[in-house]
């Protein structure tokens, strides 16, 4: 399959009670957004909104509507209180895949142990492969990249696209 046949459609989401209240910068939509782009995806949408599992979903099923083959989050992943991302995905999701979670975990506690902490997944929801990064920005970086390299095949499957495998 050719690359301009698998061009990549994504749409990034940060979720953040603070960053969508306006009490500080998003960071993590802009470092994800970079890194896909450097993957040469093309990045058609993009939104930060509170950890709210409602909004999540919706969000999340708004840009597989719109055509995001992948969805990228980032934020709500660890266990604090108001981190419901997991919870927000699985709740809507066709299949989780595991092997995101468990390499960028693994790759990551390389890093820092505190990698632990994430519950970072991937699952399929609708026609999008839905990618859920860690809320600080060069985690989610380390994280895309430990991965990037399964999400090509990953989207066309979830896009029911023929591949060459
Ligand atoms: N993964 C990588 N690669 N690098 C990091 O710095 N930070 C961890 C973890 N995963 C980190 C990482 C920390 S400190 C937390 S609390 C969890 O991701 C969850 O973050 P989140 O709740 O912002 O999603």
């Amino acid at each position: 399959m050719t690359r301009k046949e698998m061009q990549i459609v994504a749409g990034i989401i940060t979720i953040s009670d603070r960053a969508s209240g306006g009490q500080y910068q998003d960071l993590g939509g802009p470092a994800v957004k970079a890194a896909a782009e450097k993957c040469g995806w093309d990045v058609l949408a993009e939104a930060i909104i509170p950890d709210d599992k409602k909004r999540i979903q919706e969000t999340v099923r708004s840009f597989s509507a719109q055509g995001c083959g992948l969805i990228l989050t980032t934020g709500g992943t660890g266990v604090a209180e108001r981190d419901v991302t997991p919870e927000a995905i699985r709740e809507i999701m066709r299949v989780e895949i595991p092997g995101f979670g468990e390499v960028m975990r693994a790759e990551s506690m390389k890093i820092t142990p505190n990698a632990i902490l994430s519950r970072s997944l991937a699952a399929i929801v609708d026609g999008s492969l839905v990618i859920a990064l860690p809320g600080k920005p060069s985690g989610a970086v380390e994280c895309l990249g430990f991965v990037e390299g399964a999400i090509p095949h990953s989207v066309a499957l979830a896009q029911h696209k023929p591949t060459s495998c």
